[in-house]
């Protein structure tokens, strides 16, 4: 690998499960790893015991130990730790984001530096080395950089290089993409509590029957019509199901739930402009 000394900024959610699947799948040795985050020392302390990774508080440790940066904050605290570390991120570095709905360009604008930066959606699922990860190029990025992060995120699920102008959908799409399903297991899990079912047969049921229907659609690579088509005989079980479905605009549902969550990363992506951009304005008049 070109770049092997991996930094992440941030240890929530998304970092802990992407450490978890670099050390556990040995894609990265965890002296390699260097973790900082704002204020939660436990997480730290955590993921240096699970991982035995480097973890300070120093973002500036962070940086002179490693040549690709992954940003692993929420977009509303990017503005803030762009500004930290736009004194100390070299051009030589990778900058690498998970951010949803914060661009290329709307990064390399607050750093003023010629920097490579590729956007990165993954999902939780890096945890067990399944994640769906999008994965597009910035202005000033090449297919190295490209290759370097494919390699990193392949380690952790599937990779799919797209054009950075889809990031919002697939964030709405893969990245929130693992929510739904659980939504669906949860509602599945209701249904089978009403009924009497003891919870654990109703777990075990539900989810190898989503395992089942994943695997099906991966390794058949059927259509997804085709394989319910297989499952639903006329005037079946099946039928009466998804009938019901139909008649409760499912398929309207799916389709608004995924824009509203493209829509929420577009206005995300939008608000972290309108504070950078209230901010120059800002630091402009007490400049002049
Ligand atoms: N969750 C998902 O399924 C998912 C999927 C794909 C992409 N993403 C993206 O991944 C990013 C992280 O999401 P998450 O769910 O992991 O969030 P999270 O669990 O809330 O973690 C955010 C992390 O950012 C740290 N942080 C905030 N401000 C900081 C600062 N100034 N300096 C250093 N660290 C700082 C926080 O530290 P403290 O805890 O110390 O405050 C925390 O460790 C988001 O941008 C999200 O859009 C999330």
């Amino acid at each position: 690998m070109i770049y092997n000394k991996i930094g992440f900024i941030g240890a929530g959610s998304v970092v802990q499960t992407m450490v978890k699947g670099l050390v556990e799948n040995d894609v990265v040795k965890s002296h390699k790893i260097w973790v900082t985050n704002r204020k939660n020392r436990a997480h730290l302390l955590d993921l240096w015991k699970k991982y035995n990774v480097n973890c300070t508080v120093d973002k500036k440790k962070v940086l002179d130990n490693t040549d690709t940066i992954i940003l692993g904050v929420k977009p509303q605290d990017m503005q803030e730790v762009l500004k930290e570390i736009k004194p100390i991120i070299s051009e030589k570095q990778l900058l690498i984001t998970v951010a949803a709905g914060i661009t290329t360009d709307a990064i390399a604008s607050v750093l003023k530096k010629n920097i490579a930066i590729i956007r990165v959606m993954p999902n939780t699922s890096c945890a067990v080395g399944a994640s769906a990860t999008a994965i597009a190029k910035g202005k000033l990025a090449n297919d190295r950089h490209l290759a370097t992060a494919s390699k990193l995120f392949e380690s952790l699920g599937e990779v799919a290089v797209v054009e950075e102008k889809d990031m919002d959908f697939i964030t709405g799409l893969s990245g929130s993409g693992p929510a739904y399903f659980y939504y669906m297991v949860e509602q599945m899990q209701k249904a089978a509590a009403s009924h009497g079912l003891s919870k654990e047969t109703a777990r075990k049921l539900i989810v190898q029957t989503l395992y089942g229907a994943a695997v099906m659609l991966k390794e058949t690579s059927e259509e997804p019509a085709v394989l319910r088509e297989k499952v639903t005989s006329p005037d079946g079980t099946t039928y009466a199901a998804l009938k019901i479905f139909e008649r409760m605009g499912f398929e309207n549902t799916i389709t608004k739930a995924i824009s509203g969550a493209t829509v929420r990363c577009t206005e995300l992506g939008q608000e972290f402009l309108d504070v950078y951009q209230l901010s120059e304005i800002s630091d402009n008049r007490k400049s002049s």
